[in-house]
């Protein structure tokens, strides 16, 4: 019988933490301060949602585990380095990071910005590792690599910086989203597949499908919890965007619009995950996660 969902995603996130811990640098090898400033970036936090939606799409392609531990840490790695950036002084300012000071605050800016680096090194370094064929590794690194630059994660971030004070149409704030939270969550599900088996073009088709839906929604709610929830239940300090004068989903289209949309974006996941049938269902626990998560 199949682990129930609470108790898969538990397990997953106690198995990362030993996983990333093995793919770090140790924390006292030279240069100590910086290493140990990637384990305080890394580690002992965070919803791992990223890996978590590398194990579900794996397990629908019956991918081997170490390639999709090494996807998972990878994504996690770039994600973790995101948010290092993301909270810098020239960035968000922020203090507070997954319920701790963010690593600016507890070391120094040129360290954070030092670890934000190391940590995109390491991730690419992870998923060239392993007995995965050359070429396959070559897919996932590249899917990996323009995830994370600047038609992806860095050009969301970039739109972001340029958005201060200005109020976007939809349609901007979407590909904002789109580039800025969507495109890692959607390499992190084409990892995950990319791992297993050769994909169909119906089957690639319905993932790019599945992980656009949860890729925006994921950063709907973030908006949505960045007005609705306090800094100790966030772990980061709320009401951030307004005291920022950033446009998000709800300033632009409100707190009901804003909590409709997502559970739209939830039902397109599902509806995209249909040709899967009840393999998929993590995957699809996965996206009510995404959009009920409470944090
Ligand atoms: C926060 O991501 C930043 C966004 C991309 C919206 P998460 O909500 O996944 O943060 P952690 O990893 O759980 O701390
Ligand atoms: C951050 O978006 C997205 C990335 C880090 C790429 P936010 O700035 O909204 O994330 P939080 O709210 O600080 O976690
Ligand atoms: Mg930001
Ligand atoms: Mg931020
Ligand atoms: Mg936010």
């Amino acid at each position: 019988m199949k682990q129930d969902f609470a108790g898969w995603r538990k397990a997953v996130q106690s198995e990362m933490e030993a996983l990333l811990l093995s793919h770090l640098p140790k924390a006292d090898a030279l240069p100590k301060r910086l290493h140990e400033a990637m384990h305080y970036a890394v580690l002992d936090g965070g919803k791992r949602v990223r890996p978590l939606l590398v194990f579900a799409a794996g397990e629908l392609f019956d991918a081997p585990r170490d390639a999709l531990e090494r996807s998972a840490c990878a994504v996690e790695m770039i994600h973790a380095y995101s948010l290092v950036h993301d909270d810098m002084p020239c960035m968000d300012d922020d203090d507070l990071r997954r319920g701790k000071p963010t690593v600016h605050k507890r070391y120094d800016e040129a360290t954070a910005l030092l670890v934000g680096d190391a940590l995109q090194s390491q991730a690419f370094e992870v998923v060239a590792g392993g007995g995965l064929d050359a070429l396959r590794k070559v897919a996932m690194m590249s899917c990996l690599a323009r995830a994370a630059g600047s038609r992806g994660m860095c050009g969301g971030q970039a739109i972001d910086l340029d958005s201060v004070g200005i109020a976007l149409s939809r349609e901007q704030l979407e590909q904002m989203h789109r580039l800025k939270t969507g495109a890692l969550l959607e390499a992190s599900v084409m990892l995950g597949a990319m791992a297993g088996k050769s994909l169909q073009d119906s089957e690639a088709g319905a993932l790019h499908a599945y992980s656009a839906s949860i890729g925006l929604a994921f950063q709907v709610v973030d908006d949505i919890l960045d007005t609705t929830a306090d800094s100790v239940t966030l772990g980061k300090t709320a009401g951030k965007d307004a005291a920022n004068n950033k446009p998000t989903y709800v300033s632009i289209l409100g707190l009901d619009e804003s909590l409709a949309l997502a559970e739209k974006l939830r039902q397109d996941a599902h509806e995209a995950l249909r040709p899967f049938g009840h393999r998929a269902l993590r995957l699809g626990e996965l996206a009510d996660l995404i959009v009920q998560r409470t944090t």
